[in-house]
């Protein structure tokens, strides 16, 4: 092997470690510089936004489980998931007028609000999935410590026919908003 073959290669390898060691020991740096807010009362950066719902998409693509609720939208069962969905969840997620709490304002992430975000037409398997796991990194709560698998098929019911409900049920979560868990 010449020379210049055998330098050009030791130049090639120490850049290779150069920028195997820059990218990292800038990333280092720059999270130990506190520089990056840690604020919940900053507007969402793009970049994060970008990432973060690009790779729930991605996550959820390939690992959401196709299954169908069990439950039949009969009083009883959708009852318990308003129910459920009072005490857990509205605080965050909204009552049948839209209000949700002090707590979900001030949250970085604002929880979506189910009253004006339809759910009706996503796969039960993917919202069940939301609500067994959680989302990392944001308040969306994981749900498999504290609920039983029945509770959560019931919440699945709840958030999917919220907007077609049988009369006593409907009456429950309409005058629910009245007297919130969390104050308003
Ligand atoms: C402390 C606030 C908070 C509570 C309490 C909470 N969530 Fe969430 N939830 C969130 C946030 C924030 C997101 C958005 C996560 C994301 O997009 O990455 C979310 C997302 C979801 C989604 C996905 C919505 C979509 O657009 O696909 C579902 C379904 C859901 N929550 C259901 C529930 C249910 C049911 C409960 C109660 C058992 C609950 N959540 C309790 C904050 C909360």
């Amino acid at each position: 092997m010449g020379a210049l073959v055998k330098s050009d290669l030791r130049g090639f390898g120490l850049g290779v470690l150069a920028t195997v060691l820059i990218i990292p020991g800038t990333a280092y740096g720059i999270i130990l510089s506190g520089s990056i807010s840690p604020r919940a009362d900053e507007p969402i950066q793009p970049l994060e936004r970008w990432a973060a719902e690009n790779s729930l998409r991605a996550y959820l693509k390939s690992n959401t489980p196709k299954t169908v609720n069990p439950l039949k939208p009969i009083s009883a069962d959708l009852k318990a998931g308003a129910t459920l969905y009072v005490h857990n969840c509205a605080f965050c997620h909204g009552y049948a007028n839209s209000s949700t709490s002090k707590t979900a304002h001030g949250l970085y992430l604002r929880p979506p609000v189910f009253a004006n975000d339809d759910l009706s037409e996503d796969e039960d398997g993917q919202i069940y999935w939301y609500i067994d796991h959680g989302v990392k990194l944001t308040s969306m709560p994981s749900y498999n410590k504290t609920l039983k698998e029945k509770e959560i098929w019931q919440l699945v019911l709840f958030v999917k026919n919220m907007k077609k409900l049988p009369p006593d049920v409907e009456s429950y979560w309409t005058t629910a908003a009245a007297h919130p868990v969390i104050e308003q």
